[in-house]
């Protein structure tokens, strides 16, 4: 079983309501929110009212990945405006733990996720604490940027020290030929937003991920 998250990155911002719906009657698991800063990375895309929005009109959970320096100081209201998975970057904070039990406090899964830059090694310590691991497979700022090969060799470095259930997740330059290599390395879990949403056929996208 995978969980599928298509990326509203690649939405039409002013249709987001119809473009969630889409993927929700295509077959998608999840909905995943990227929210950037302009700092930790170089784009913006969208905050906690727009959060707040999309949660009124899905059923599916939230799946945000915070691309945000000091992502501590928005926790909460991230939680609150409705997000069921709240996922950090590691290089953007100086106290993992303290963040991972707050997320878990308000109720909502923990994630963790690594640039391309960054070795799996290092954040091997926090698996047991996390509900869930991103690796990122491009340089987190935009959607339809090409699939780093080499970040998927994390993947199994991951999967041979995480406990059963714990989600390994992956987002960047995700289609049917990079979602293969990613399961075969261990990820149970695969966002994609370009090749979702500039597909012909949504349902037919989403399938060939599963
Ligand atoms: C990039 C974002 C991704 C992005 C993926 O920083 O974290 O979620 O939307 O887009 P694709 O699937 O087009 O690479
Ligand atoms: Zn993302």
């Amino acid at each position: 079983m995978t969980i599928i998250s298509p990326s509203i990155l690649s939405a039409d911002f002013a249709n987001l309501e119809r473009d969630i719906k889409l993927v929700e009657d295509a077959g998608a698991d999840w909905i995943h929110v990227d929210v950037m800063d302009g700092h930790f990375v170089p784009n913006i895309t969208i905050g906690v009212p727009v959060v707040k929005s999309i949660k009124k009109v899905t059923k599916l959970p939230l799946d945000v990945h915070l691309m945000i320096e000091n992502p501590e100081k928005y926790t909460e209201a991230f939680i609150n405006a409705g997000a069921d998975i709240l996922t950090f970057h590691y290089e953007a904070t100086s106290n993992p733990e303290a963040l991972i039990s707050k997320i878990k406090s308000m109720g909502a899964k923990a994630g963790m996720s690594i640039k391309p830059k960054t070795k799996a090694e290092d954040i091997l310590k926090f698996l047991p604490l996390l509900d869930l691991v991103l690796v990122m497979t491009v340089e987190p700022g935009f959607g339809g940027q090409s699939f780093i090969d080499n970040c998927a060799e994390k993947l199994p470095i991951i999967k041979s020290k995480a406990q059963d259930d714990l989600i390994i997740q992956v987002d960047g330059g995700i289609n049917d030929k990079t979602a293969k290599i990613c399961r075969d390395f261990g990820a149970n879990s695969l966002v994609a937003g370009s090749y979702i949403y500039k597909s012909k056929d949504l349902n037919e996208a989403i399938t060939s991920l599963k």
